[in-house]
């Protein structure tokens, strides 16, 4: 059967979080199921698309996938404006990430839209001896803020589907 190219929505969401908690990986795993252990630091802003089922109708999502790296906060930002949801990412093997999480939600609440919505990920929850953020110190952050808490791993693909999928519905 011919794939059709229609869909009936488009949504735009965005990947934030420092550099090296595996946003590239965690969309390169959603939408070509593929994960890299040496994958390059992303420069500015990326982004794939992948269709996604939802109550029977099509949606397109796009997702942009932008730089960690403090120097291109400027241009990533921009991004943030027009999204219609944002996975908060950070590393659980990494508490730095985890205590710069306000840097990042400060920034989108600020930048996006009142309606978009945010879903917090813990990341690499794949290595469960080096962990340094416990789960509840994480759902805690989130409860707070009235938000999801999902924790995934890009690279053995637990919850990766999930995490965009819950933010989709909740888009929806
Ligand atoms: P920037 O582009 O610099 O903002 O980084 P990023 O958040 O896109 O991180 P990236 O996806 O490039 O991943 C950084 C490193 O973490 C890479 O070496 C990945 O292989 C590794 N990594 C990503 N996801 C996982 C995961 O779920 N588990 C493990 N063990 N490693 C991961
Ligand atoms: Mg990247």
């Amino acid at each position: 059967m011919a794939q059709s190219s229609s869909f009936d929505y488009i949504f735009k969401i965005v990947l934030a979080g420092d550099s090296g908690v595996g946003k590239s990986n965690l969309l390169s795993r959603f939408t070509r199921n593929e994960f890299s252990l040496e994958s390059c630091s992303t420069i500015g802003v990326e982004f794939s698309t992948k269709e996604v089922q939802v109550d029977g109708k099509t949606i397109k999502v796009q997702v942009w996938d932008t730089a960690g790296q403090e120097r291109f906060m400027a241009i990533t930002k921009d991004y943030y404006r027009t999204a219609l949801g944002t996975l908060l990412v950070f590393d659980l093997l990494n508490a730095s990430t985890f205590q710069n999480l306000d840097q990042w939600y400060n920034e989108v609440r600020a930048n996006a839209g009142i309606e978009c919505s945010i879903i917090l990920v813990g990341n690499k929850v794949d290595q469960r001896h080096r962990r340094a953020v416990v789960y509840e110190n994480a759902k805690r952050y989130a409860d707070e803020r009235n938000i999801p808490y999902i924790e995934t791993s890009a690279l053995d693909t637990t919850n990766v589907e999930q995490a965009f999928h819950s933010l989709i519905a909740d888009i929806y």
